[in-house]
């Protein structure tokens, strides 16, 4: 039987929090031996927000050790720049054709970004899902692993290949969203009614990925929680809610036992715990880091090799859509 497939992919948009870690990459690890699996660096997308030209580059390659860090295997798994690809914007031109302005506006990711930058709003930003569709599509891709906030693209993916489907003739697998229940929305550690960001003013609001022991230690005892001084997993208490569920993802122990343990205790031992199991979670992949970003042959030998296996299988799709919209062959 074949395999199914996965893709995924994380923008290069500044350092990665343990929001992207917990909602995305850490559930990519597990899937790699039975699926056939795909994984960018999304840097087309990141563009769609202004970047200085050095730092996206830095960025980029930093993404890519974290992958490596985190246990992405590159003899498993294809793992790849996404402007390797260009079968992506190909792709992304023709969905254009088949993507309605009314529902790319509703997109939520979409109004908070163009309500921030009013003035120059760039048509990329707009039409960003469309070439979400296209990295996911182009490789018949089954399962999606993201988090929470990708769903509503994840729909818009699904009604694009649906309607070329049902414009041209079945060629797209419709993919479904795979979004773990716990850890789907890791929240800001200052603010628990917002999602953990990168773009966050206020440092202390997330983890990242790179952020060494102290400064783990010294954001999770700072963490907002409440007044109400029990540690339970309640909606009137998000901020304990949000630590129970890093809590428990990160030691793969039922929050229900967790909240067992602190019975009776306040929320210094509490987080003080926590901390340590963040910190000691996040070492190794931080030392493994250390060591992959300095090896700039392997970096490279790795991107190079995912993005012409990668180009291969979407090269495949692109000549057949082509075919069907209509477009002479060269040869
Ligand atoms: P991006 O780069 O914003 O985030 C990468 C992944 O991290 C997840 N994530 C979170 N999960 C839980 N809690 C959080 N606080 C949190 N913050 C981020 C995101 O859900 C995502 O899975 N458009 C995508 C990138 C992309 C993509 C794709 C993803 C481009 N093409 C094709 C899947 C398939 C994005 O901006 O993710």
């Amino acid at each position: 039987m074949e395999k199914q497939i996965v893709f995924s992919g994380v923008q290069p948009s500044g350092n990665l929090t343990l929001g992207n870690y917990i909602g995305a990459i850490k559930n990519w690890i597990k899937l790699q031996d039975e699926y056939d699996c795909n994984f960018s660096v999304v840097n087309l997308h990141a563009i769609t927000v202004p970047q200085v030209p050095a730092n996206l580059r830095k960025n980029t390659l930093e993404v890519l050790a974290i992958y490596l860090a985190a246990g992405l295997d590159p003899e498993k798994s294809d793992i790849f720049i996404q402007s390797h690809v260009p079968e992506h914007l190909e792709l992304s031109w023709i969905l254009n054709s088949i993507s309605y302005m009314g529902q790319l506006g509703r997109m939520t990711q979409y109004k908070e970004k163009s309500q921030k930058s009013e003035e120059n709003l760039n048509a990329a930003l707009f039409t960003y899902p469309v070439l979400m569709a296209a990295d996911i599509l182009i490789y018949g891709t089954d399962l999606v692993p993201v988090g929470e906030d990708q769903k509503q693209h994840l729909e818009l993916a699904r009604d694009l290949a649906d309607r070329f489907n049902n414009k041209y003739s079945e060629t797209f697998v419709v993919p479904e969203p795979l979004i773990q229940k716990e850890g789907a929305r890791i929240m800001s550690l200052q603010d628990p009614t917002k999602k953990m960001s990168k773009s966050d003013e206020n440092e202390n609001g997330y983890i990242l990925i790179l952020d060494d022991r102290d400064t783990i230690i010294r954001k999770v005892k700072r963490a907002v929680t409440d007044s109400i001084g029990i540690v339970q997993y309640t909606d009137e208490q998000p901020g304990v809610k949000n630590l129970l569920n890093i809590y428990s993802v990160l030691t793969d122990r039922p929050v229900e036992e967790i909240v067992k343990d602190y019975e009776g205790k306040g929320y210094g031992d509490f987080k003080g715990d926590l901390a340590i199991v963040i910190a000691d979670y996040l070492e190794p992949v931080r030392d493994r880091y250390e060591e992959i970003i300095k090896d700039k042959e392997y970096l490279e030998s790795v991107y190079k090799t995912g993005a012409e296996n990668a180009r291969k299988k979407a090269r495949k799709m692109l000549s057949k859509v082509q075919r069907k919209v209509g477009f002479i062959p060269m040869i």
